[in-house]
């Protein structure tokens, strides 16, 4: 595969929101940010992933956008933002920017026209409908419950709006609105940004009609009709061609429900589209039939038929994006390690699956400090709209309070929205005032200060398996394969590149179980890269004691 600085890199996600207040008002903001890049430094990412920090009403914390050039009262003013850029460039580091367009807020200028009368020059902006018998326009659910489509009195039509009702989709069809779309990229890049990642970016393009989708329930999933429609790659070829062709950056994609086949098309090296994408197929491991909020448990081996089908099927052919959290998801150490007894060696095992396979590993805020899940004891401490929406829906359904405020603390979005917990003065050193979301009590013991000072954290650990990608271009470009493919408690696997091969050996559980070396790995001796445990000299691999959670990565002669 081609060298790129972008696959060579290590991105850390910031939710800026919950990262560091600055001004006491228990919003994080961008001076906030400023104030802690000595950190991000110390870490050694190459790349900062910024969540939205335009001017938004909040209706779902800056992912509704109603000015795509102006910066968020709350979080600072453009001149704060470009010292952040510079602090970020001076350190060597990059910047990426989320591009939310697939929808606006309703507070957009486009939509406050768009809504005004069916004549209006921005009517079609959007996707208007008229109803059916009375009804919405088509029987799609919304994201975030309830119906996908908003009534207006003031035309009486209908809009769409796949997330909130604050959040109407753009019509993409409409030429204006792509030219409007590459304008404010263009601007964000003149600025001297490496590159975006894009909100939803397979929802834009949706099926002429938008028929009906299928289900039991009232509103039903509409997904086929709008999640990689027939113009999606005419559009984003267009958008590569105007646009991203032009400077040197990195973009990913979020793109649920999409599969290796079609990630080839949205990344294949020579089709002018993105550079990589979110995957979610592992990230819906843990769902019941009924969807996200039915949680099953996880199995092993389906976690590494996953990850090794977008290892092998894009191999040659395009890039992974590599994550096991975001500020979606739940926190990685809670849902696929253990976040009691065997917290820091789980996440220190987690991490090295991230940033030993190929592809470009993700880190999301926290998740180097091994912060977990939390558990609030009423609905009213919540803040996601998400999270609201479901609660209300189901109550309605006649689910037990008790029943979804366990679906909440396992796969509510606030899980990863607590903020960050700097050290152990009260609110985490987050903020001096009262901070919009609750930090997770256990701050006093999970805390960057406590980390950095400790040579053995998931901090310290996730330093140097960043520091590894950099020393061997094998772990970043190497080939990818499966070691003991039907294992219920060992994930294995080798990283190859001419002569240069890695062994890579995780205990998944906390039970003990013994490593047995495949005969097809042959080996004279080994030099051990990194581990969470030490290996005694002169351990032989055909037969491994593996510990809770152990981790081991070793090169093989
Ligand atoms: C995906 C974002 O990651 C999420 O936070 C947001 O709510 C939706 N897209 C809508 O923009």
């Amino acid at each position: 595969m081609k060298k790129t600085w972008w696959k060579e890199s290590v991105v850390y996600q910031i939710y800026p929101r919950s990262f560091q207040d600055s001004n006491g008002d228990g919003i994080g903001d961008i001076p906030g940010i400023i104030s802690r890049l000595d950190y991000l430094q110390k870490l050694g990412v190459d790349v900062i992933w910024l969540c939205p920090v335009y001017e938004s009403p909040n209706d779902d914390n800056g992912y509704d956008i109603s000015n795509y050039r102006g910066i968020m009262d709350e979080f600072g003013t453009i001149e704060d933002w470009e010292r952040l850029l510079d602090g970020l460039h001076s350190r060597g580091m990059k910047l990426i920017m989320d591009l939310v367009v697939n929808h606006t807020s309703d507070e957009h200028a486009w939509f406050v026209e768009s809504r005004k009368s069916k004549d209006n020059p921005y009517r079609d902006y959007y996707i208007w409908r008229d109803g059916k018998d009375g009804q919405e326009p088509n029987n799609w659910a919304s994201i975030f419950s309830g119906s996908a489509w908003k009534y207006d009195e003031t035309t009486e039509q209908y809009y769409l709006h796949l997330f909130s009702q604050k959040q109407p989709d753009l019509n993409w069809e409409n030429e204006k609105v792509r030219r409007e779309v590459y304008d404010l990229m263009t601007w964000w890049l003149d600025k001297g940004i490496d590159g975006f990642r894009m909100d939803v970016i397979n929802m834009i393009s949706k099926v002429e009609g938008l028929p009906d989708g299928e289900g039991e329930s009232k509103y039903k999933d509409g997904g086929k009709y709008f999640m990689n429609g027939p113009r999606i790659h005419e559009f984003l070829q267009e958008m590569n061609r105007e646009v991203l062709s032009k400077y040197d950056v990195m973009t990913v994609g979020e793109t649920p429900g999409v599969s290796p086949e079609e990630a080839a098309l949205y990344v294949g090296e020579d089709r002018g589209e993105l550079s990589m994408v979110f995957q979610f197929e592992s990230m819906d491991i843990d769902s019941g039939p009924g969807g996200k909020w039915y949680v099953t448990p996880w199995k092993l081996l389906d976690f590494k038929r996953i990850m090794s089908k977008w290892q092998t099927e894009l191999d040659g052919k395009g890039w992974n994006s590599l994550f096991l959290n975001n500020h979606d998801q739940p926190r990685m150490v809670s849902r696929f390690g253990n976040d009691g007894q065997y917290r820091k060696e789980s996440a220190k095992m987690l991490g090295t699956l991230l940033h030993t396979m190929q592809g470009t590993p993700f880190i999301y805020q926290g998740e180097e400090l091994g912060m977990t899940n939390v558990k609030f004891a009423t609905i009213e401490e919540y803040q996601d709209i998400e999270t609201h929406n479901m609660f209300k829906e189901h109550r309605e359904a006649g689910r037990s309070v008790e029943d979804i405020m366990a679906s909440i603390y396992s796969k509510g979005r606030d899980n990863a929205r607590t903020p960050m917990q700097w050290d152990a003065t009260e609110h985490g050193g987050f903020t001096t005032g009262t901070p919009w979301l609750v930090v997770n009590p256990n701050y006093k013991e999970i805390n960057a200060e406590e980390a950095l000072a400790d040579p053995d954290s998931i901090f310290h650990y996730y330093r140097r398996l960043i520091e590894l990608r950099k020393q061997h271009e094998v772990l970043v470009y190497g080939k990818y394969e499966l070691l003991l493919e039907d294992h219920e408690h060992i994930y294995a696997y080798t990283r190859t590149r001419g002569d240069e091969r890695l062994l890579v050996i995780l205990n998944f559980f906390a039970d003990p179980v013994t490593f047995e070396l495949p005969a097809s790995v042959g080996y004279r001796s080994y030099e051990r890269l990194i581990g969470n445990y030490e290996l005694p000299e002169g351990t032989r691999l055909e037969q491994l004691e593996l510990r809770p959670y152990e981790a081991q990565v070793l090169r093989l002669r």
